[in-house]
């Protein structure tokens, strides 16, 4: 990594890009655009005002099938259909100027070298604003669409994953930086001094390279990720730089936010450098009442279909058709995904006799905060200060009302603070972030190889 000018630690801020907004129902709501899920001008106007509200980044999530096999419940929500997201970032890239441009790429159903050429290229069309979620794929109907009859085991799958990392930045590494001189007068292009042949040879992948495109503006576009899983957590600190979370408590929040710089830097790595970014879907309003009641509203949208089935994913192993949304959960027999949070789920059930209904909105509202702009700002405030937080990954319940609400009145109140800058500092979302610039370490890696 190139050393950097130390910046004072600041907000970062990205927002997740979903035309249906975050809200299992945001579809429906009467102020809603799903007509914008498929439409290009919805998603433009969408980014221009992140971009007015000098988000830093803007991130599209992706799953390579369609998303659950319950086509009933799924037929209910905005989930069916989405834009391929580097597609859609190519687009995106030439009507903004500064958001970082990022999306989700899974390590599973995919080969590194389309995807190093991929985000390389994206690098290069937005002058540096690239950025790569990495993740190992949770839907395990993808794999049918990879002609695998079951996902690869979540052991196996990090471990191609983490080779699959490797892969890829050795292959943005292919040319240093000045390589390509194109250089007329010479009659040389390119240096060939300056391309390196990675050479790979692994337990998943075999990848001679080098790869066919120059060193991207970034050196490498930024690395997202989302482990949360004991593998999952090492992996994100091995390579991660901007870390998805779904907290929902300030204290579990800290303790995740210690536990991975502590692991990054257990890994050689400057805890600094890599961003913690939970899940925040701000619901702003003038007064809290009316947040209140404006969530109820988006509450009330579910169908009952869609409260089972949230349910139903969250527990697992049981059918719940046909049981009242209305009345407590039935019986929940053991099953051998025994996860912390399944547990969690059913002993608040339990304790505070929710019903099936009441459980599913608590899950739907998931990050949501509803407030006035001074209580998401306070909140936003309260889990930075208290590092648990070094930004956000802000989704909205539905759009395009909430984005806006966002931009023109919680944003003025971070920057009033002095907690967000009011202006793009960099040309890059690497300088953006505050995050160097890695060198190329090609050369090195061709040697190791041979
Ligand atoms: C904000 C956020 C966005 C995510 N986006 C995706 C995605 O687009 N595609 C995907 O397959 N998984 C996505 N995930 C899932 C993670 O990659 C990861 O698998 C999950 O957090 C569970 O962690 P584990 O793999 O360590 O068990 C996302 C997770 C979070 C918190």
């Amino acid at each position: 990594m190139t050393a950097q000018t130390e910046r004072p630690r600041r907000l970062t801020l990205g927002a997740l890009v979903h035309g249906c907004g975050g809200h299992i129902a945001g579809w429906g709501h009467p102020d809603a655009r799903p007509d914008g899920q498929l439409d290009f001008p919805f998603h433009a106007d969408l980014a221009r005002t992140l971009e007015r509200g000098r988000f830093d980044a803007l991130f599209v999530a992706d799953v390579v099938a369609i998303r659950g096999h319950q086509l009933d419940s799924l037929s209910r929500t905005g989930r069916a259909e989405h834009f391929e997201p580097l597609t859609l970032l190519a687009a995106l890239s030439l009507v903004t100027e500064h958001i970082g441009l990022a999306a989700t790429a899974t390590t599973t159903y995919n080969h590194p070298f389309h995807i190093a050429r991929k985000f390389a290229s994206l690098d290069h069309l937005s002058a540096g604003r690239a950025g790569w979620n990495v993740v190992t794929s949770v839907a395990p109907l993808e794999a049918a669409n990879f002609g695998h009859d079951t996902h690869l085991a979540h052991e196996l799958r990090y471990r191609r994953a983490d080779e699959f990392v490797q892969v890829v930045k050795a292959l943005w590494d292919s040319f240093d930086d000045d390589a390509v001189v194109r250089d007329k007068a010479t009659g040389r292009y390119y240096d060939p001094a300056g391309l390196r042949t990675p050479h790979h040879r692994g337990e998943h992948f075999a990848v001679r390279g080098p790869l066919n495109i120059s060193r991207a503006p970034q050196g490498h576009p930024v690395l997202f990720q989302a482990g949360s899983c004991e593998t999952g957590r090492e992996f994100a600190a091995r390579h991660g730089e901007v870390l998805f979370t779904t907290q929902h408590e300030l204290g579990a929040a800290q303790a995740f936010y210690a536990d991975v710089k502590a692991r990054a830097a257990a890994h050689g790595r400057d805890p600094d450098q890599v961003l913690v970014w939970p899940g925040l879907t701000p619901l702003v309003a003038p007064t809290e009442a009316d947040a209140r009641r404006r969530l109820a509203e988006l509450q009330d949208l579910i169908h009952d279909d869609v409260a089972r089935r949230l349910v139903q994913d969250h527990i697992g192993d049981i059918d719940l058709t046909g049981h009242p949304v209305d009345g407590p959960l039935p019986d929940i027999p053991d099953t051998n995904r025994s996860r912390s949070r399944r547990e969690l789920l059913l002993k608040s059930a339990h304790d505070e006799k929710l019903t099936m209904r009441e459980l599913a909105h608590r899950l739907a509202a998931g990050s949501v905060v509803a407030g006035t702009p001074e209580q998401i700002a306070d909140h936003i405030e309260t889990w930075f200060r208290a590092r648990a937080a070094d930004g956000f990954n802000v989704s909205f319940p539905y759009l395009p009302g909430p984005a806006e609400d966002f931009v023109d009145h919680v944003v003025p109140l971070l920057q009033q603070r002095g907690l967000f800058p009011t202006a793009y500092e960099g040309t890059t979302l690497r300088e953006n972030l505050g995050l160097p610039r890695p060198v190329a370490r090609a050369r090195h890696l061709e040697e190791a190889g041979r």
